[in-house]
């Protein structure tokens, strides 16, 4: 493992306030493997992606990073990169095998090992409890379009808050629950890889009823703590602006936004689903299966923010064709290019899209302190003959994002820290292994990491940073 750090900082150091946070992040089965050991069972992942064809090079999370069995090795490349948080997902079908009924020790110890492992080092552990990984027979049992599995996944996650609390205090409940519940249920992307708009709603509803289950559970538990919790959710937000400044633009940029964006922040932190989009999903014959206490349920309040930022769109009301429905008869909102430079994965680079997000936030939703818990790019990385991996445009992607932060705290966001997306290259679900968003480079015939000149520049930045403050 080359965790030599190479490369001096330099430059100004970041005006962000002291106590900011520094993180790495990444998710349980995109980087653990060891998908049958002690006692784990399939998760609509495994069942997802050892369906032949729904998978780039029909890659799975088999071993992927074999972070099970490296854990040590991984904090103390964490450790090396000099930043204060480690945000990782638990397993659930690792830790309850079929989503209900007792923990599983053994999947409970290595979380647990983790934890003592990330505090020895110094760092500040933060859980994810839901990204992306419902075990299969949750889904067999009629998965998040079904109300029960809300309830399944607050006694699950009363039950790790119960294991892990004494040491961790950073809970997120869902990871970009828009993914869980459209990529998954509505257009078929994403396990379990439904096409079903009116099932992916009613997700969307139950992910956030169990959120919010979730949230009083844990908060309620955390009563009888002796030191502070911090609860919250993690969204990935859309911001699209109108392709042009007609009023059909106007309209589809607004339903964009609300789809992507409103549908879940009002509810959470305004206690009410927006009409507008109540109104348009019943064009598409869609409806929120809303429980008379459901959103009292669901705007429990929370203490972070999780934001997850890649790009911003620009919306236009027809789409390639010149149509202006789709072929289900509903309006089209189709996401167009600016011609902006892109990432691997084809997503324009726009960082000033990023800071006009953190702070529409912060006007908006004001009260809640924010975290980007996801932020990075997939570039096609070369090793070079020396054995290192040069990635200026993932530099290049990561300096101007955490500048548009810095701006965004400039204008009044309340930011309070900033996860990289992602410690290490790994199962980039549908696209399997051929995305590599790590600022650590992983071969994965060998296993061996290598930290990219991104990391060594992160390094730099931070340590600069710390001295500053
Ligand atoms: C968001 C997801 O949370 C993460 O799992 C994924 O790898 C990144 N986006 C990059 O697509």
């Amino acid at each position: 493992m080359d965790t030599t750090l190479t490369q001096p900082s330099s430059g100004t150091p970041l005006s962000l306030p002291p106590g900011f946070r520094w993180g790495v992040a990444t998710a349980a089965y995109q980087i653990e493997g060891a998908a049958a050991e002690d006692g784990r069972t399939p998760s609509i992942w495994d069942t997802y992606s050892h369906t032949p064809g729904r998978v780039h090079g029909d890659d799975n999370g088999d071993v992927a990073c074999d972070h099970y069995h490296r854990m040590p090795d991984d904090v103390a490349l964490i450790k090396g990169l000099g930043v204060d948080t480690y945000r990782f997902s638990i397993s659930w079908p690792r830790v309850q095998p079929g989503g209900s009924g007792a923990l599983n020790p053994q999947g409970v110890d290595f979380y647990s090992r983790l934890v003592d492992e990330l505090l020895a080092n110094g760092i500040d552990p933060w859980v994810t409890l839901y990204h992306w990984d419902l075990p299969q027979e949750l889904e067999d049992a009629g998965g998040w379009p079904a109300r029960d599995t809300a309830h399944r996944f607050a006694d699950y996650a009363a039950l790790m808050f119960d294991r892990l609390s004494d040491r961790v205090a950073n809970w997120t409940t869902l990871n970009e629950p828009w993914c869980s519940a459209m990529l998954g249920y509505a257009y078929g992307h994403q396990a379990p890889g439904h096409q079903d708009f009116p099932a992916g709603i009613r997700a969307v509803h139950h992910l956030l009823l169990g959120h919010g289950l979730a949230t009083q559970r844990m908060r309620e538990a955390a009563s009888g703590l002796d030191r502070p919790v911090h609860l919250g959710i993690t969204l990935n937000l859309g911001p699209g602006h109108p392709a042009t400044d007609t009023d059909e633009d106007r309209d589809a940029a607004r339903r964009a936004d609300g789809l992507n964006n409103r549908l879940y922040l009002d509810p959470l932190l305004k206690g009410a689903y927006p009409a507008d989009v109540v109104d348009d999903l019943a064009l598409r014959h869609a409806e929120l299966p809303v429980q008379e206490g459901d959103l009292e349920i669901i705007s429990t309040p929370i203490d972070v923010l999780g934001v997850n930022y890649y790009t911003g769109w620009l919306i236009s009301h027809v789409d390639e064709d010149g149509s202006s429905t789709d072929s289900d008869g509903a309006l089209v909102a189709r996401s167009v290019g600016r011609g902006r430079p892109v990432t691997a994965m084809g997503w324009e680079i726009v960082p000033e899209v990023f800071t006009e997000l953190l702070v529409r936030l912060s006007r908006e939703y004001p009260g809640v302190p924010l975290f980007i818990t996801e932020n990075g790019a997939a570039f096609d990385d070369v090793v070079a003959a020396d054995g290192s991996v040069p990635d200026p445009e993932r530099q290049a992607y990561l300096e101007s994002h955490i500048h548009a932060v810095q701006d965004a705290v400039a204008q009044g966001a309340d930011v309070r820290g900033y996860f990289v997306w992602s410690l290490l290259d790994n199962f980039e679900w549908s696209y399997g292994y051929d995305k590599r968003f790590g600022i650590v480079r992983v071969d994965y015939k060998t296993q061996e990491r290598t930290l990219k000149d991104s990391a060594h520049w992160l390094r730099g930045q931070i340590r600069v940073w710390r001295e500053s403050v």
